[in-house]
Order: C-alpha cells, then structure tokens, then sequence
C-alpha cells in the first residue's frame, strides 16, 4: 500500500505508523500533519528515514491532492482532527475547521482519485452517551452528539457517507470507544491522573467520578484499523465499524487503579465541577468488526502499568 495517514504525529496516528512500519516495511507512507499544540513529531523519530513526514493542514485540498499524485497514494487513514472535547466547549471553531472542512477537503480529492481508499477515524462519541442499562450501541442506530466535538465528528461522517453515496467514493469510518497508552496529550483524562499522582498534586475527577467509559489500548484500535485494511471493500459494503472492549470503569475505578499502581493515596483525588453535558457512559457493540478476525489482546492493567511507566519517564 501507499498510504497517506494523516494526524500521525498525535495520540493514536503515531502509533498507527510506527507499527506499520514495523509490520509492512515496504509500504510507502506519508504523514501530514499540521503539528497543533497535541501533537509531537517526535513520535515518529524511529520510522523518520521510513516515512516522508510533510507539515500541513487537511483542509489544503491543492496539498492533499499533490501529495496523493505525487506518492501515487492508494489509502488515505484520516486520523487529523480536533480532538479534546472541553477546547470544543470553549471554542468549536477549529473543531469545524479540522474536522469538518477537512474531512470534505480529503473527500473532494479521492472523488477525483477514485482509486483512492479512505479509511475516516471517528469515535463512539457520535452515538453520544447511554444509560447503565441501555444496550450497547450499533452501526445502525442513530447519531446524538453531546459536545461540539462529538457533533462535529458525526458531521464529518455525514459527509462521507454522502459521498458513498453520492460519487461512490471508498470510504469507510470507524466509532472506537476511549483510546489509552503513551504519546497521549497531556490534557487528557489518564495523563492527567498519572502526571497530578507523580506531583503529589491534587487529582480532579469530573462530577461523582462514576461516568463510565470502555477503555481500549492504542495497539488494538491500530489492529483493528489495519483489520478493516485487509477487507475487500467491493464484496464487503459495510460503511461503519465499532470498535470497542466490552469492558467498561468509571472514572474513579481508573484513577484509582493508576493511584494504586503508583503507590499514592487515595485521598488525593478531589471532585470538580462537572463538565457541561458530560456524557454518561458509552457503549459500542463491536461483534461485527470482530467477524472481521479482530479482536483486542491488551489487558487494562497490563495496558495501564506499560502507559504510567511511559509517562513516568515523560514527567520525569
Ligand atoms: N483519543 C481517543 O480516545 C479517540 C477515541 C476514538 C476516536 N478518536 C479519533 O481518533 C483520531 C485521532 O485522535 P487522537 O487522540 O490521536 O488525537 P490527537 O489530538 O492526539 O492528534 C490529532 C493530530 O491531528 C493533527 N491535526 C489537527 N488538525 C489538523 C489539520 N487541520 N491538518 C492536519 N493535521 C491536523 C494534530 O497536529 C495532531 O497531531 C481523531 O479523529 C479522534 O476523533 C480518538
């Protein structure tokens, strides 16, 4: 494959390219990424002579398109996005840009390559948040986003699946559920915890801590991603795959976990005010992505312990 994988210098793009690259040297890829505060070229420093990084904005569709014509790209993963959901309740502004006007930039230039395959990263956030007893979410039921940027991820996927149908473009999108491991932004949830816990620093959980979310490692959203490579999109025509555990914590069970393996008390952790429209629980149903031959291998501790020591040495 010639792959154009965008986002990768970010949380989950980079580990996507460094195992590609370990797994399939002899495909070509190229990054672009427009390197926003969240992400760190730096991942991608031991694939640097493997890979042509090019800095630069999605949403530059004259850029895209020299990059897939001068690459001879065939496969597009589309990993570049806005992606902390308390910026887009501070300002939703670079959430359309990226996710949105981007996406459709991308979407422009493969109508015009038809040959070319995309596969668009977006989130189980887009189902926005379930009950405890409701049923997992399916690839059928409807979207109902709660944050500016579960909303602007579902507005991307309209506009892919309207091109399906429309032009007929390749194009397929993946929900997973919570991605955890190295090289995530400092901002987020579990980085969060582990760099306020090394501190000895106060830790801040949102409302009651019981807000529940399906943990996946990095490495097995990458597996499933590289699955869905391998599928023959002509005889397959599934649109949407979900990707998730089944293996749900709360908040609070997480950050005591990382309080636990870090020998830290407990009474360190300190409830804030919650975030506005905090999305309950999620839930995906995945059954149809593990038909594929997918499934997850990590253990949550095992993924957890691997993710704090990475961090350690970061925070050190
Ligand atoms: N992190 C999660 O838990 C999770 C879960 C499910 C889905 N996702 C989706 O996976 C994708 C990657 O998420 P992540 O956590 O790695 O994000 P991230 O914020 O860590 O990285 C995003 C990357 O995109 C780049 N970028 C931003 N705007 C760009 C633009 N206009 N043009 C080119 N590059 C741009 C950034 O520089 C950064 O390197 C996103 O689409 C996100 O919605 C994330």
């Amino acid at each position: 494959m010639n792959l154009l994988v965008t986002g990768a210098a970010g949380f989950i793009g980079s580990h996507f390219v460094l195992r590609h690259v370990a797994n399939h040297p002899e495909d070509t890829i190229v990054v672009l990424d427009k390197l926003t505060y969240a992400a760190d070229k730096s991942f991608l420093d031991p694939v640097e002579d493997a890979i042509t990084f090019v800095e630069g904005d999605i949403a530059d569709q004259a850029l895209v398109t020299k990059l897939i014509e001068d690459h001879s790209i065939d496969t597009v993963v589309n990993f570049a996005a806005e992606s902390h959901v308390d910026n887009s309740i501070s300002d939703a502004t670079p959430f359309l840009h990226t996710n949105v006007i981007g996406t459709q930039a991308i979407i422009e230039v493969i109508k015009e390559h038809p040959h070319v395959r995309l596969v668009h990263i977006s989130t189980d956030e887009v189902y926005g948040d379930v009950g405890d007893d409701d049923p997992s979410c399916t690839v059928g039921d409807k979207l109902n986003p709660s944050s500016p940027y579960s909303a602007s991820k579902a507005a991307a996927e309209m506009l892919v699946l309207a091109a399906r149908r429309t032009f007929d473009v390749q194009a397929v999108i993946t929900r997973c559920t919570n991605n955890y491991g190295p090289h995530q932004a400092d901002e987020k949830f579990i980085p969060t915890v582990i760099r306020k816990a090394l501190a000895d620093e106060p830790i801040p959980i949102y409302g009651t801590g019981k807000n529940k979310r399906d943990w996946i490692h990095v490495g097995d959203h990458c597996d499933a991603i590289e699955t869905i490579l391998t599928v023959d999109w002509k005889s397959d025509q599934r649109p949407i795959f979900n990707v998730g555990i089944d293996r749900e914590f709360e908040n609070i069970e997480v950050a005591k976990m990382i309080l636990r393996i870090l020998e830290k008390p407990e009474d360190s952790i300190e409830f804030v005010e919650d975030r506005k429209g905090h999305d309950w629980r999620y839930a995906v149903d995945s059954s149809e992505t593990r038909t594929l031959g997918w499934a997850p291998k990590m253990e949550f501790e095992e993924g957890l312990r691997q993710t704090i020591d990475w961090y350690k040495e970061k925070y050190s």
